[in-house]
């Protein structure tokens, strides 16, 4: 999997600027962070900088052709360069929207993205947490069928399979909205309404994902800690995703505003 890492103007300067909004480290303390961290998972990622727009604009064509993911940050161009989403736009694979700082809860015009609509980070986060959902319902499942106690299947036992029934229950549920999710940002739907889908799916999806994990951990007892069986590996993972990209908190205010019209609470 190839990774682009496109960071735009003035985040050369990290470091030198405001380090209550942005923090300490510097563009290259955060390059070295993330190629370590490639390193680790065996992605190939490249990361890149520029000051002028035009050569942001290049970095995304040649992502067509080169990239099979994008990360980007393109810092204030985010709020009005359309010349940006345009470059976007024709590019197929997952991409994800990062900032430093939390660009909601600060000045109104930073909380406007010309990228919103074509970032599907919150459908992706979502598949993957439904993934991993799925992947621990099976192995739990398989485990309550073989193993045996006192000469029966333990998940011959409600107190087995009644929380895996729940867990696989709350789990499709999470796959249907994302599946919603996904289909209306192909149909290019209202982006209101493809941006709620997204938003409600990332939140049930990390929540179900969560719970199918703990079913299964729980039902393996002591192995489900164990790292051959493959479960608590994931824990981190999927636990770092119900924080980001997009806490459960952001969501519910998303929610409580724009689809219930409630007074912003922050
Ligand atoms: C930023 C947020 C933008 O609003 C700002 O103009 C930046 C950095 C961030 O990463 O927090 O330069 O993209």
């Amino acid at each position: 999997m190839r990774i682009d890492v496109l960071n735009g103007v003035n985040l050369d300067m990290l470091g030198r600027r405001n380090s209550r909004i942005y923090g300490d480290a510097s563009l290259q303390d955060l390059e070295t962070q993330i190629y370590a961290w490639a390193r680790e998972l065996s992605l190939q990622v490249r990361c890149r900088q520029t000051n002028h727009e035009g050569e942001y604009v290049g970095f995304l064509h040649a992502a067509l052709d080169n990239a099979d993911a994008l990360v980007v940050n393109p810092g204030a161009w985010t709020h009005y360069s359309w010349a940006i989403r345009d470059a976007l736009e024709p590019f197929g694979g997952a991409v994800v929207e990062v900032h430093i700082s939390d660009v909601d809860a600060r000045e109104e015009w930073r909380r406007l993205s010309v990228l919103e609509g074509l970032t599907t980070e919150r459908i992706t986060g979502a598949a993957i947490c439904t993934g991993i959902g799925r992947y621990a319902i099976a192995r739990a499942a398989d485990y309550a069928r073989e193993r045996e106690v006192w000469d029966v299947p333990i998940g011959r036992h409600q107190g087995i399979a009644h929380p895996l029934a729940t867990a696989k229950i709350e789990l499709e549920l999470a796959r249907l909205m994302t599946a919603k999710a996904a289909w209306l940002h192909d149909h290019d739907a209202d982006p209101a309404v493809a941006g709620e889908a997204a938003n409600m799916a990332k939140y049930a999806a990390a929540e179900a994902g969560l719970h199918c994990l703990d079913a299964a951990i729980q039902t393996h007892g002591g192995n489900g800690m164990a790292s051959e069986y493959g479960l608590a590996d994931l824990w981190g993972l999927l636990r770092l995703l119900r924080i980001a990209p997009v806490s459960r908190e952001m969501v519910l205010n998303f929610v409580a505003q724009q689809s219930l019209g409630l007074p912003k609470s922050y």
